[in-house]
């Protein structure tokens, strides 16, 4: 945690300070800014920009705040339900290296964004378990359902089928077009990864936030009644197509939940996260709440990491 000074001025700070703060994110994963009034967009984008050599634009998954390309608003989720630990764009060719989310409005409970660290994850699940993610790696398939989930259009940002195809082909995702015009994207991917700078192994996936066994027994069982387990909008196997065990699901959520660190967020708190060290999600909430999110420094598997991941194994170091 780093707490302002009065008077200070993070950009100005920053000035001398990046070097250790920047050690600090290697060493910890995470570091709090606190005090320095960080939920404005203004001062939010200029913090950004002081701490990334790369500020990331136009990234799909997340609504775009207006008048801004490089503030996100948090993910649309009801604020009864949590959003379990992930890593950002994990299950995608190319992910931020740094996360920045910034607390505008506190929520009245809860609402936490916890954080996990995934060296630590690696340490404490079970060898084989491990050993059998690596090995095999992860297929993500993902299925565009009008109206379920972000449509194919607003995620890839163009109508043309030909266009999306392109940008398929282009990060090693195979697709495929239904009779009714929906989109469905297999991708491999690693489930453990080197840190490209560190060099330490990191569970480094999304497994939770695309496995059906993590949602409520009623939508998991309404969609595979609906749409068939070939179809759901969102899954995970091993890289093999096999599905994986439910005792292994298990096993990753409660090893997640006993390694979670949480702090309530008050306004104008900046957390800037190093997103192949730390996993995070949200709990549930009551009230209003408003985080805003940044990514920067990207990481291209494809351009830096496709020998290591061919034969489905872990990422390599850059
Ligand atoms: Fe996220």
């Amino acid at each position: 945690v780093i707490e302002a000074e009065p008077g200070d001025d993070l950009p100005s700070w920053l000035l001398i300070n990046r070097p250790t703060v920047d050690r600090r994110m290697r060493e910890h994963g995470a570091v709090l800014f606190r005090g320095f009034g960080l939920g404005e967009h203004k001062s939010f984008q200029e913090a950004q920009n002081a701490l990334c050599e790369t500020v990331i634009c136009g990234y799909g998954d997340l609504p775009e705040e207006k008048g801004t390309r490089q503030v996100y608003g948090s993910t649309p989720y009801p604020a009864n339900r949590e959003i379990l630990f992930h890593n950002e764009s994990s299950h995608l060719s190319d992910w931020p290296t740094r996360q920045f989310f910034a607390c505008v409005i506190p929520a009245e409970m809860g609402g936490e964004t916890p954080i996990v660290d995934c060296r630590e994850v690696i340490r404490r699940l079970d060898p084989n378990l491990v050993e059998a993610l690596e090995r095999r790696g992860l297929l993500y398939v993902r299925t565009f359902i009008e109206g379920l989930d972000v449509s194919w259009r607003d995620f890839y940002k163009t109508e043309d089928r030909a266009a999306v195809e392109r940008i398929c082909e282009a990060s090693g995702d195979e697709c495929s077009w239904e009779a009714d015009g929906t989109l469905q994207v297999r991708r491999r991917a690693q489930a453990v990864a080197a840190h490209p700078f560190t060099g330490e192994r990191v569970f480094f996936n999304q497994i939770q936030l695309h496995e059906p066994h993590f949602l409520a027994a009623s939508v998991r069982e309404a969609l595979l009644l609906v749409y068939g387990p070939d179809k759901l909008p969102r899954n995970v196997l091993y890289g093999d197509g096999e599905p994986i065990e439910p005792e292994a699901l298990d096993h990753i959520l409660q090893v997640y939940r006993r390694l979670a660190v949480a702090f309530p967020w008050r306004s104008g708190d900046m957390l800037m996260l190093d997103n192949m060290l730390m996993a995070h999600g949200r709990n549930r909430f009551k009230g209003a709440r408003k985080i805003i999110v940044g990514l920067g420094d990207p990481f291209s598997r494809v351009r830096q990491g496709a020998t290591q991941l061919a034969d489905g194994g872990a990422l390599g170091p850059a």
